[in-house]
């Protein structure tokens, strides 16, 4: 499949990105291009977490352990580092709250 997948980040200030499928979102999206935040790019740090709308692959195990850790409540919690782009998706960054609960940013 050749068809570009745009990433795109509603409620926030950045354009949208077109990646080809099956990019690691982690070597494109950086603190100019995007609100996403990253730190270890391996999904065990939680710091992209961010909540995706769009037709893409489940989180596999280790992610779904982390998500239910980090964001039990958020629907479509993901970690972006982990996240396999085969289609259009909408990034929202999730923020840790005093609470210790996440919100969307
Ligand atoms: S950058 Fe650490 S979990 Fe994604």
């Amino acid at each position: 499949m050749s068809d570009l997948c745009i990433i795109s980040f509603p409620g926030s200030d950045y354009p949208p990105i077109n990646l080809q499928p099956h990019q690691n979102l982690s070597e494109y999206l950086t603190i100019k291009n995007s609100p996403v935040l990253f730190g270890c790019r391996t999904g065990i740090c939680g710091t992209c977490l961010v909540e995706v709308i769009g037709d893409i692959p489940a989180a596999k195990a280790d992610e779904k352990e982390m998500l239910d850790t980090l964001a039990p409540n958020v629907e479509n919690a993901r970690l972006a580092c982990q996240i396999d782009v085969t289609a259009n998706v909408e990034i929202r960054r999730l923020e840790n709250s005093k609470d210790n609960s996440y919100n969307k940013v």
